[in-house]
């Protein structure tokens, strides 16, 4: 489904709707496989234009197909697009009634019946809800999924550091879009998926993709997504990152557990009103990086001769990177490291009674303390590069890990 909902989202974005504003995507799948696309298009006589749906299957019959295998309909509002009366009569004409409609809104909502559940209804999103069941939550997407068998050890992969979830033992994926109200992200590097398999024997959930404050979403889907490992079983939260060095000692390539932070994001995930069902409202944040845990890596390290570094991190908005002005003013209020993400999700961590690791790829010296400027490239690069010694260091703690998380 993954394709069909990128598809339908591309397409949206060339739909011809100035007089509603309201823009619509529509991905068909045949039973060949071949997708075909649509976008709405108005006329200034509105409201008789050509919906998305309409002209997905214009376009699909054009091609010489006929049977329709699974759809994917996106509008620009909050709530889940639903097929209008007339399309969802000509979408039957060529999908048979166990065919799957997905109708999705803007911030991640979606509703998924088949088409014979879908065809009597009245038209309008607010009608569908009458009788058809609301996707699960993203807990209950996963239980009904993995059972009581989701991993207890979840690990957020930084830039460049998703290899790690390509190399589990028998993996399943699970494409963020599928898991209600979980982030996409939109960063070059990351790919938004959960992979469940098992590393060195231990079962481990990664997540490959995250989204970070600059990209504009807010941080609710990061609540969503912390909240919903903690109902499935998750008890220990590893979050890897890409840093900058402040600290003169930390060089390029090292990687340095994280053992405070400092918060300059100007925001809290947890600002709103406070669920007791999801943690405190004035949550503790005096040993946020677990001391048990960093001790098990730095053993590891040790036996495994790798150098580690350690230090404090500070977290910025980004995107853009710091002045050299930011980074002297961050040494002295005591930061090692400096990156755009990891705070968010550790605060929310914490605050659902979570255990902490934070472990951080040094990609670059930070500005001002080198001559060159500073690159994104630069930083998946090194990343990359150091992805091997961190992917060793994670194999070899793990199963030490496995029993902090009883
Ligand atoms: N600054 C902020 N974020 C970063 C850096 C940096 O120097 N390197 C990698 N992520």
């Amino acid at each position: 489904m993954t394709d069909l909902v990128t598809a339908a989202r591309a397409v949206r974005e060339r739909a011809y709707a100035p007089y509603s504003r309201f823009l619509v995507g529509c991905a068909i799948r045949t039973a060949s496989g071949a997708v075909f696309v649509g976008a709405n298009v108005e006329n200034a006589a509105y409201p008789q234009g050509l919906c998305a749906e309409r002209s997905a299957v214009a376009a699909m019959v054009a091609a010489g197909e006929q049977r329709i295998a699974e759809v994917v309909v996106v509008g620009n509002g909050a709530a889940p697009c639903a097929p209008c009366g007339g399309c969802r009569q000509l979408l039957s004409e060529f999908a048979p009634g166990d065919t799957a409609v997905h109708m999705l809104g803007s911030d991640g909502g979606r509703r998924t019946a088949t088409m014979g559940e879908l065809l009597p209804y009245a038209f309008g999103p607010l009608a569908l809800g009458a009788g058809i069941p609301p996707t699960p939550t993203a807990a209950g997407y996963l239980k009904d999924r993995f059972g009581d068998g989701f991993p207890k050890i979840a690990v957020v992969l930084g830039s460049g550091l998703g290899g790690f979830a390509d190399r589990l033992e028998a993996p399943t994926a699970v494409g963020y879009d599928e898991l209600e109200g979980f982030p996409r992200p939109s960063v070059e590097g990351h790919v938004g998926r959960l992979v469940v398999g098992t590393c060195g024997g231990v079962p481990v959930a990664t997540l490959q993709g995250r989204v970070h404050v600059y990209e504009g979403q807010g941080t609710g889907t990061l609540a969503t997504l912390v909240r919903a490992l903690r109902e499935v079983g998750v008890r220990v939260l590893i979050l890897t990152n890409a840093s900058g060095a402040i600290a003169a000692a930390i060089r390029p390539g090292t990687i340095a557990l994280i053992t405070d932070h400092i918060n300059m994001l100007g925001t809290n995930p947890l600002i709103g009103p406070n669920d007791q069902r999801h943690g405190p409202r004035f949550p503790d944040m005096s040993a946020v990086y677990d001391a048990g845990l960093r001790g098990i890596v730095a053993a590891s390290a040790s036996s495994l001769r790798l150098e580690i570094a350690s230090g404090v991190y500070l977290a910025t908005t980004g995107p853009s990177f710091e002045t050299p002005a930011e980074i002297r003013a961050f040494r002295a209020l005591g930061a090692d490291l400096v990156g755009m993400s990891t705070v968010p999700e550790a605060i929310l961590a914490r605050h659902a009674g979570l255990k902490v690791l934070g472990l951080s790829v040094v990609t670059n010296i930070a500005a001002g303390l080198r001559d060159a400027p500073l690159s994104h490239a630069e930083t998946l690069a090194m990343g990359e590069a150091a992805a091997g010694d961190l992917e060793r260091l994670l194999t070899a703690s793990l199963p030490e890990i496995a029993t902090h998380a009883a």
